[in-house]
C-alpha cells in the first residue's frame, strides 16, 4: 500500500498564521503538524509516501523530512498548483500509486487511540474497495457525515448536512484500492470548484465496495484547522506527553517499533537530538531495547495492552526495500 499526505490547502481559517507558511508546518505543541498524519501512515505499515503541497511550500517540507531514509521510509513530493480539492491527490499522485492500493491522510488531522496501529494494519491487509473511518462528534453538520444501519453497515455519506442522520463524522483518513485513480479521473468539480473526496467515497458506496470503521470511545480525532482547534490539539499532546511520559507521533520511535530502523539506527537518530528532551527520550528507548533484544513480535494481547497499539518490540528489523 502506498501513502499520500495532502498538505496543501489555503488555510484561510488560520490566517494570518498561514500568511507565508503552510498550515501543516505549524507547531502542534512540540512537533510540526505534518508529523501527526505521517505517523498514522507509518503505523499502518506504509513506507512509500507522497507529500502533496503548494509549489512554494514543498521545499520546506523537503528540508524538514528529506527522502525519509533515516526513518526507513521513501518520501516523495508533488505539487498541487492550487487547492483544487482533496480528491486531486489521486491525479497528482497517480504515478506514485502505480498499480498499488493507497491510504490518504489529510495533513491537518491528528489521531490517537488504543490499538490504532493494529487496527490500521488489519484494515490495510483486508482492504476491499474503500475503507473510511467514522468518529462520533457533537457537531456533525460541520463534516461529511456517515449514515449507518443498525449493524454498522455504511448506507450513505452526506456533505455538511443541515440535519445529520448520525453523529459520525467522516475523518481525514481513507484507504482505497487501485480503482480510485480511475474514479478520480472521472470526477467533475463541485459547486465550490473542488474535486471532492466525498464524491469518490459515494462512487465506492454505489459499487457496494465502501466500508466504514467506527473509531469509538477512548479514541481521539482532532483536526487543527481553526485557531481554537490548533491550540486544543497542542494542549492534548502536551497533557498526554507530560502525564504519561510517552510521545505522540514521535517518528523515530514509530520507525523503530515498526521495524523500519534498527536499534543502532535509532541510537544515531537520538544522537542528532543530543542534549534535548526529545533526544533523551530516544536514547532511553534505544537503551531499553538493548536489554530486551532479541524478542519476537507477539501479536494481539501485547498490542491491546499498549495504548499506541504499537508492538513493544520491533516487528522485524529491516531496511527499506529498494
Ligand atoms: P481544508 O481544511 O478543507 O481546507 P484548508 O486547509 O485549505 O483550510 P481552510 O478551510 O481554512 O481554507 O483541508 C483539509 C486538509 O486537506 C488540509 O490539511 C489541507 C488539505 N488540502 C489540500 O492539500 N489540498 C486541497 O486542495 C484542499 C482543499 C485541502
Amino acid at each position: 500500500m502506498k501513502g499520500i499526505i495532502m498538505a496543501g490547502g489555503s488555510g484561510r481559517r488560520l490566517m494570518p498564521l498561514t500568511g507565508v507558511l503552510s498550515k501543516q508546518l505549524l507547531p502542534v505543541y512540540n512537533k510540526p503538524m505534518i508529523y501527526y498524519p505521517l505517523s498514522v501512515l507509518m503505523l499502518a505499515g506504509v513506507r512509500d509516501i507522497l507529500i502533496v503541497s503548494a509549489p512554494d511550500q514543498l521545499p520546506l517540507f523537503r528540508a524538514l523530512l528529506g527522502d525519509g531514509s533515516r526513518l526507513g521510509l521513501r518520501l516523495d513530493y508533488a505539487e498541487q498548483k492550487r487547492p483544487g480539492g482533496i480528491a486531486e491527490a489521486f491525479l497528482v499522485g497517480a504515478d506514485h500509486i502505480g498499480d498499488d492500493s493507497v491510504s490518504l491522510v489529510l495533513g491537518d488531522n491528528l489521531f490517537h487511540g488504543p490499538g490504532f496501529s493494529a487496527l490500521l494494519r488489519d484494515r490495510a491487509e483486508r482492504l476491499d474497495g474503500c475503507t473510511i473511518f467514522g468518529y462520533p462528534v457533537r457537531d456533525p453538520q460541520r463534516y461529511g457525515v456517515a449514515e449507518v444501519a443498525d449493524d454498522g453497515k455504511l448506507l450513505g455519506i452526506e456533505e455538511k448536512p443541515a440535519r445529520p442522520r448520525s453523529e459520525l463524522a467522516v475523518t481525514g483518513l481513507y484507504m482505497y484500492d487501485n480503482d480510485v485513480v480511475e474514479i478520480a479521473r472521472w470526477l467533475t468539480p463541485s459547486a465550490r470548484g473542488e474535486l471532492e473526496i466525498t464524491d469518490i467515497n459515494r462512487e465506492y458506496l454505489e459499487r457496494g465496495r465502501a466500508e466504514l470503521v467506527q473509531l469509538g470511545r477512548g479514541f481521539v480525532w482532532l483536526d487543527t484547522g481553526t485557531h481554537d482547534a490548533l491550540l486544543e490539539a497542542g494542549q492534548y499532546v502536551q497533557i498526554l506527553e507530560q502525564r504519561q511520559s510517552v510521545r505522540i507521533a514521535c517518528l523515530e520511535e514509530i520507525a523503530y517499533r515498526m521495524g523500519f530502523v534498527t536499534v543502532e539506527q535509532l541510537r544515531e537518530l537520538a544522537a542528532k537530538h543530543e542534549q534535548t528532551e526529545y533526544g533523551t527520550y530516544l536514547k532511553d528507548l534505544a537503551d531499553r531495547a538493548r536489554v530486551s533484544e532479541p524478542v519476537s513480535y507477539a501479536p494481539p494481547p501485547d498490542l491491546a495492552a499498549d495504548p499506541s497499539g504499537l508492538p513493544h518490540t520491533p516487528l522485524h528489523a529491516g531496511a527499506m526495500r529498494s
